[in-house]
């Protein structure tokens, strides 16, 4: 596990290869630039090769770092963040079983408010109403605790707020615009290419904390989760971003969709829910479409027409208007 505030003599090598990358640096000038030993620098540089970034090393010259590796590190996170709060602290893990059981673990600590758990891979994912999420490399799995300044009553809009901020994230960087589908799943041609998952502690009527788990296909092998998941209940295709034209790093997706997040969580914080609402409609790809979902009290089909200011979903079947909290959609028809 890789942390925010641990390795701080790497990150300080790290990052002046990083902005010196069109010269070699020698293990001396390293060495004095940085006030550390040249056996920490060789020892640094060598975690640094180990960790996947590229560093050629030539006699006499030194070393130049030629490519920087993909993982979201939590140095790379940092490094030009511009939020105040998410993101700034993180805790990244090659693998683990759920980034969310991990926030849960941390979210009761009110020095985590913001904190983000990351894995490369997780062997346990977890996707809405108990079903497994599968979580392979090359995705981005990650899970971000929170703890709100928001009325209680802010919760069921959450989830879909932050669908729209992956969304607008996804409009700035890879220039593609997603469709929403209610709750907080986003497609692309009708398929899944990425999820929520929020989980909610109370107190007495107030939020203590929420962790938002966010699972995005980045970089999958499409037919493989297919595969491991058709039949599953809510199954209706896989999508990954790589399918895309354009190519982005995951570390740009990453870090604007925490800019994004805040942006929103701030018109959650400041009650502008209607402007919520609207951008959540405009990207819908629920509204308009005949749907169907199970209840305990069995099946409910109609029209959705629209979500309500909570984020519920309102169904109409002729003359009897549903109002949906939560649950899994199905998309009929126009
Ligand atoms: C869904 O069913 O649509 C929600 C999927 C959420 C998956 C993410 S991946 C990171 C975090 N850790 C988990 O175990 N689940 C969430």
């Amino acid at each position: 596990m890789y942390n925010s505030f641990d390795n701080p003599g790497l990150v300080k090598v790290l990052t002046f290869l990083q902005t010196h990358n069109t010269e070699y640096l020698s293990g001396q000038d390293l060495s004095d630039v940085l006030k550390i030993s040249r056996v920490a620098v060789w020892k640094h540089i060598k975690k640094i090769q180990e960790l996947g970034y590229t560093v050629e090393s030539k006699q006499k010259l030194g070393y130049k770092l030629t490519s920087n590796s993909d993982e979201l590190f939590p140095w790379e996170i940092t490094s030009g963040l511009k939020t105040k709060v998410i993101g700034q602290q993180s805790y990244y893990f090659d693998s683990i079983d759920s980034t969310q059981n991990q926030a849960l673990k941390m979210a009761g600590d009110p020095a985590n408010n913001g904190a983000v758990i990351i894995a490369a891979k997780q062997t346990g994912g977890k996707g809405r109403s108990g079903r497994k999420w599968v979580s392979p490399k090359g995705g981005i799995w990650l899970s971000i605790i929170l703890q709100p300044k928001f009325d209680i009553s802010i919760t069921t809009l959450f989830p879909i707020a932050s669908a729209l901020a992956l969304s607008n994230a996804l409009e700035k960087t890879l220039k593609i615009s997603p469709e929403l589908k209610w709750p907080n799943d986003l497609t692309i041609k009708g398929k899944k290419v990425a999820g929520m998952l929020v989980d909610v502690s109370l107190e007495s009527n107030r939020i203590k904390n929420m962790v938002l788990g966010v699972g995005i296909n980045f970089d999958v092998d499409v037919k493989h989760i297919e595969k491991i998941l058709k039949g599953s209940s809510n199954f209706y295709g896989v999508a990954s971003l790589s399918e895309q034209k354009n190519k982005i790093k995951p570390i740009q997706l990453v870090q604007t969709f925490f800019v994004e997040l805040e942006k929103i969580y701030e018109l959650l914080n400041t009650k502008q829910t209607k402007k919520i609402v609207s951008e959540w409609t405009k990207r819908s790809s629920t509204i308009g479409k005949n749907v169907e979902l199970n209840t305990r009290d069995g099946k409910i089909k109609g029209k959705a027409i629209k979500i309500d200011e909570d984020g519920a979903l309102v169904i109409a079947d002729n003359n009897k208007i549903n109002r949906i909290i939560a649950g899994d959609i199905i998309h009929l028809s126009k």
